[in-house]
């Protein structure tokens, strides 16, 4: 195992130190190429475990494995010179207890060169949280709709539309920013309860579907260039159709093959000159 050094760049208490500041952008990262695209643009790059669904067609993240998360937490490094770097610890490699967390955030850590890992969950995860940031492995915790928690929660659906619901993510958010983690993400809950919340903790909260009432925001990248048409979030804003175009491509491809028109000479070799 070779750990990849990534020295430069964003770094955690920067992010940190952002609370209240200039909103920090985030997107989500699964290659080395999409890494170079993005990374110049944005704070943050996430691999999201989101990539089961995206770039493998998994019905949801459930199936993600670890080393599925090292694979591309790597990738993305390889192409990440600026953002800070966060993975996803998946479902399945954290919950049973702190101990079982520290070696799968340190495994992520070592592994992939990141400069920390996110986990879902809230009250029930503090302690998982107190135990990884004193030992070296910020956090970046993930609470609302969280998609890991998708059959206990009987579907995908917005979070804290009700005033119990919204003390619970209160209560959520104030036991993840007091474990010490370094940032939030809220997803998929009503603009009152996530500027309430970003008003109480004081650690930055990112959102997604929890409107600009948060510190910061994040995308799945293929939601926001069209690169993913299975569904669209109401809360996704697509800024680019690059699908569309990609099949355009391979429609102009396919007939110029068909036609001979390529390759042209152009694309030929020549003969080898003689000196
Ligand atoms: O998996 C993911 O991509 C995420 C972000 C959308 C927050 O968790």
């Amino acid at each position: 195992m070779s750990a990849p050094s990534r020295q430069r760049g964003i770094t955690i208490p920067q992010i940190r130190a952002r609370k209240g500041g200039d909103p920090i952008v985030c997107l989500t990262a699964y290659s080395t190429p999409m890494a170079r695209f993005l990374d110049a643009h944005v704070d943050v790059l996430l691999v999201g475990d989101s990539l089961g669904m995206v770039l493998y067609g998994m019905p949801t993240t459930l199936g993600v494995t670890i080393d599925m998360m090292i694979a591309h937490g790597k990738a993305v490094a390889r192409g990440t010179e600026h953002a800070c770097l966060i993975v996803d610890l998946p479902f399945g490699s954290y919950k049973e207890s702190p101990q079982v967390a520290y070696r799968a955030g340190a495994r992520v850590m070592a592994e992939t060169g990141a400069n920390g890992v996110k986990l879902e969950g809230g009250v029930e995860m503090a302690e998982t949280i107190r135990f990884l940031t004193a030992r070296g492995i910020p956090v970046m915790g993930h609470i609302g709709l969280t998609p890991q928690s998708l059959h206990a929660d009987g579907g995908y659906r917005a979070h804290g539309r009700e005033a119990d619901e919204a003390a619970r993510l209160m209560a959520d958010a104030r036991a993840v920013a007091e474990a010490g983690a370094f940032a939030v993400v809220i997803e998929g809950t009503v603009e009152a309860v996530a500027a309430d919340i970003t008003r109480e903790i004081a650690i930055p909260t990112i959102g997604i579907g929890a409107s600009a009432a948060c510190d910061g925001q994040i995308l799945v990248t293929e939601d926001v260039v069209g690169l993913f048409a299975d569904f669209t979030p109401k809360f996704v804003k697509r800024y680019a159709d690059l699908g569309a175009e990609v099949a355009k491509a391979a429609q102009a491809y396919a007939e110029d093959v068909r036609a001979r028109r390529f390759p042209g000479p152009e694309h030929l070799f020549g003969p080898k000159k003689r000196s």
